[in-house]
């Protein structure tokens, strides 16, 4: 099974970024995280990050026809972006979505979510480990 792991804006700036919110652990280690996460299961995985909207709708719809299974932290475009929801759905590869933090108990602007209704399912809070538990999901269809 070939996923794509997809994380949006300042992602790459964990460990630098509110590390109160996001923890001190740096966006390689996060990387190396899904790496093993998708080893353990017998997933290939790539994992691509931007800062620009239109390069993850590039990147989603580049995985038509080539990847079978999406893991996506879209970061602050979460709350924005029609157009990634929309290249999500336009690929329909099955979709987890996941946030490193509660999205739910933060401000009201974070609570709602463009991604979230066509993804098969939404990790929020747990850290690092919502990574592993959507690409779990996605593989061997674990809770
Ligand atoms: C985030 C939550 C978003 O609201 C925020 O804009 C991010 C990261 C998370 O992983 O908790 O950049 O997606």
């Amino acid at each position: 099974m070939k996923l794509l792991v997809i994380n949006g804006p300042n992602l790459n700036m964990l460990g630098i970024r509110e590390p109160e919110i996001y923890g001190t652990r740096n966006y390689a280690a996060l990387c190396a995280y899904i790496m093993d996460a998708a080893a353990e299961v017998g997933a290939s995985c790539e994992i691509y990050q931007s800062n620009h909207e239109g390069a993850i709708v590039d990147k989603i719809q580049e995985a038509y026809g080539n990847i079978d299974g999406i893991v996506i932290n879209p970061a602050a475009y979460t709350h924005t972006s029609v157009a990634i929801a929309d290249a999500l759905s336009s690929v329909a590869i099955p979709t987890v979505e996941v946030h490193l933090s509660d999205v739910m108990q933060r401000e009201s602007f974070r609570r709602h979510s463009f991604v979230a209704p066509i993804a098969k399912k939404t990790y929020m809070g747990l850290g690092f480990e919502g990574y592993k538990k959507a690409i779990r999901h996605l593989v061997k269809n674990e809770e």
